[in-house]
């Protein structure tokens, strides 16, 4: 069992220490915002935030967040409204939608850390978040707009 604050509550699982914490937060817990694409770190689609910090919960095991706070998509805003999403409404940035649970939550750690990336830091900091529909341009474009409200998300 592994206890944790999960969007501002605490919870407890019972999942085995080594399993993933993407399975916890999807079967257990039951909130699917955090997909499952690659399992091994690769695309990004499942990411949340542990600390503050974007981690891919596919390959954390979810002992290894014991006390710690792990915020996920459906935790990112209370009313879904953070600059980040009304940004990707407004640039209409998903097409299949399936990546972009990650995108927004590896894009929202980039904006706390840095409020204004370049366009460099911004590729630097998103390539390991695939999107198999190719929205990148327009995942980009919600970036720079949010960034550019003065976001410190
Ligand atoms: S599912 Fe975790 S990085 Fe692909
Ligand atoms: S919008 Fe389809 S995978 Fe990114």
């Amino acid at each position: 069992m592994t206890t944790f604050r999960l969007n501002g509550r605490e919870v407890t699982v019972k999942a085995p220490d080594d399993a993933p914490l993407l399975w916890a937060i999807r079967d257990e817990i039951g909130l699917t915002g955090t997909k499952f694409g690659c399992g091994i770190g690769q695309c990004g689609a499942c990411t949340v935030h542990i600390g503050g910090e974007a981690v891919r919960s596919c390959i954390t095991p979810v002992g290894a967040v014991a006390g710690q706070a792990v915020t996920t998509i459906e935790g990112l805003d209370p009313k879904g409204q953070h600059p980040l999403q009304v940004a990707w409404i407004d640039a209409q940035a998903p097409q299949c939608g399936y990546c972009q649970s990650g995108q927004i939550m590896q894009a929202a750690a980039l904006l706390k850390a840095t409020p204004h990336p370049t366009d460099a830091e911004i590729e630097a900091t998103m390539t390991g978040n695939l999107c198999r529909c190719m929205a990148y341009i327009r995942i980009k474009k919600a970036i720079k707009a949010a960034s550019a409200k003065g976001v410190a998300a």
